[in-house]
């Protein structure tokens, strides 16, 4: 699968089987997001990824119930002193580059914004210190549902100037 081809594929799977996933899988996975850019190469990012069955069903209940059935869970944070302005951003580049590889694999994940911090960083053992930018469940689709919408390319892209509605044929 090239890589347009698993954007235009990828949906956010609330929905997984809970079959278990190969070690070989999810180590390609997370290693697209260290092989990911970053400012200055400072590397900022950290991932925990969860395989513990009940961690991830306590993870589940500190976030949302649907993780429970993920194969795993993974953690993005980072120590915000490591790189105070592009942190989040260095850390969504990993995170998306392990979306499309998951993809790419017949994988489903979801992003996962809507956690409390604390918790998790009790349930994982985090220091204070670092900050948990956002969460990814991950595992085998059960449903995939449709595309969401999005808006026209000419709502969203100018060509040469602001306001100048990006269109195909010009
Ligand atoms: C930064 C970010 C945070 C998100 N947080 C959540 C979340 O907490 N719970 C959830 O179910 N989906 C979450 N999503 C998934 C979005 O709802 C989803 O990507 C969007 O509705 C578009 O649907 P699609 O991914 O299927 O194309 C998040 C996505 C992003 C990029």
């Amino acid at each position: 699968m090239d890589v347009l081809e698993a954007i235009k594929m990828r949906r956010s799977i609330r929905n997984f089987t809970g079959e278990i996933l190969s070690e070989e899988l999810v180590y390609s996975i997370i290693e697209s997001g260290r092989l990911a850019p970053s400012a200055g190469n400072r590397q900022p990012s950290r991932f925990v990824v969860v395989w513990d069955r009940e961690k991830i069903r306590e993870i589940a209940k500190a976030s949302m119930r649907f993780l429970s059935k993920a194969g795993v869970v993974i953690i993005g944070a980072a120590d915000p002193k490591s790189s105070p302005k592009w942190y989040p951003v260095d850390l969504a580049i990993a995170f998306d580059h392990m979306v499309l590889t998951a993809q790419a694999q017949g994988l489903g994940t979801c992003w996962i914004g809507a956690f409390n911090e604390e918790e998790i960083k009790k349930i994982l053992g985090m220091p204070k210190e670092v900050n948990i930018v956002a969460m990814l469940g991950i595992g085998y689709p059960k449903m995939i549902p449709n595309p969401t919408s999005r808006k026209k390319m000419e709502e969203i892209a100018f060509r040469d100037e602001w306001n100048n509605p990006y269109t195909q044929h010009k």
